[in-house]
């Protein structure tokens, strides 16, 4: 999979995605992630990239030229089509579901904001698809875009191993993950429950369930209304 991020500080995503699996999953051209700089294609002694917003008020605005030529030049720097997004906190909300969605796509390009963001009518232009990581405003949109890349990253075919396998994730069921252990079985700030060491893998995969179903209404009941439920999980809920 291909990603290209356009950002002032593409350096930055680079590094996000240089550690862990993200990492070995670049090293194995699994995923391919390029950076544009918007300052690149400014014109002018002093490359800029934003100026004073209309009708006032505080902070700047990202200009519309260099970031539509910096877009263009991503775009056509292979002959594959990709998806727009612009990460910004106005836009709808990144959910496992639509890191899931953005797997599966050969290509996509992320934009990213700065300042007070970026002019409208380039937002209506170029951009198919605008996304937050939260309620919560960031000074830029590098950060939210390596989160992006993190989660996307991790779902492409053999970017995982086995032991680290997506499937039992938090999320991927619409439920919190369980609790997890390892060694020692006994130590000062507590003792691993006896059923994970039993070997009766039934009743272990019965004491996650339990465990992320109890996690998840105590924590997160919003999520029980989308979660998939077996009968047995809702007997366990309305019990
Ligand atoms: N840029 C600034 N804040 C953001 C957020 N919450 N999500 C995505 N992009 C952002």
């Amino acid at each position: 999979m291909r990603i290209d991020v356009v950002s002032l500080f593409p350096e930055f995503i680079a590094q996000c995605a240089a550690f862990g699996v993200v990492g070995r999953a670049g090293e194995r051209g699994l995923l391919s992630l390029h950076g544009w700089n918007p300052r690149d294609y400014a014109e002018g002694n002093y490359r800029r990239v934003d100026d004073r917003p209309f009708g006032g008020g505080p902070g700047m605005v990202m200009l519309i030229e260099p970031l539509r030529a910096c877009l263009r030049a991503a775009r056509e720097a292979v002959d594959v089509p990709a998806r727009v997004i612009y990460l910004s906190p106005q836009g709808a909300p990144l959910t496992q579901a639509k890191v899931r969605e953005l797997a599966g796509r050969e290509r996509v390009i992320l934009l990213c904001g700065r300042y007070e963001g970026i002019d409208e009518r380039l937002i209506q232009a170029e951009v198919d698809e605008e996304l937050s990581i939260g309620d919560y405003v960031l000074s830029g949109g590098e950060l939210a875009a390596a989160v992006v890349v993190d989660a996307v990253a991790r779902l492409r075919e053999g970017v995982l191993g086995d032991a680290e396998s997506a499937v039992q994730d938090s999320f991927e069921d619409g439920l919190l993950d369980c609790p997890h252990y390892t060694r020692p079985v006994e130590h000062e700030l507590g003792s691993v429950p006896p059923v994970l060491m039993s070997g009766n893998h039934a009743q272990i995969a019965k004491w996650r369930r339990m465990q992320a179903l109890g996690r998840t209404w105590q924590r997160r009941p919003d999520l029980l209304d989308e979660a998939t439920l077996s009968k047995a999980d809702r007997k366990l809920l309305d019990a």
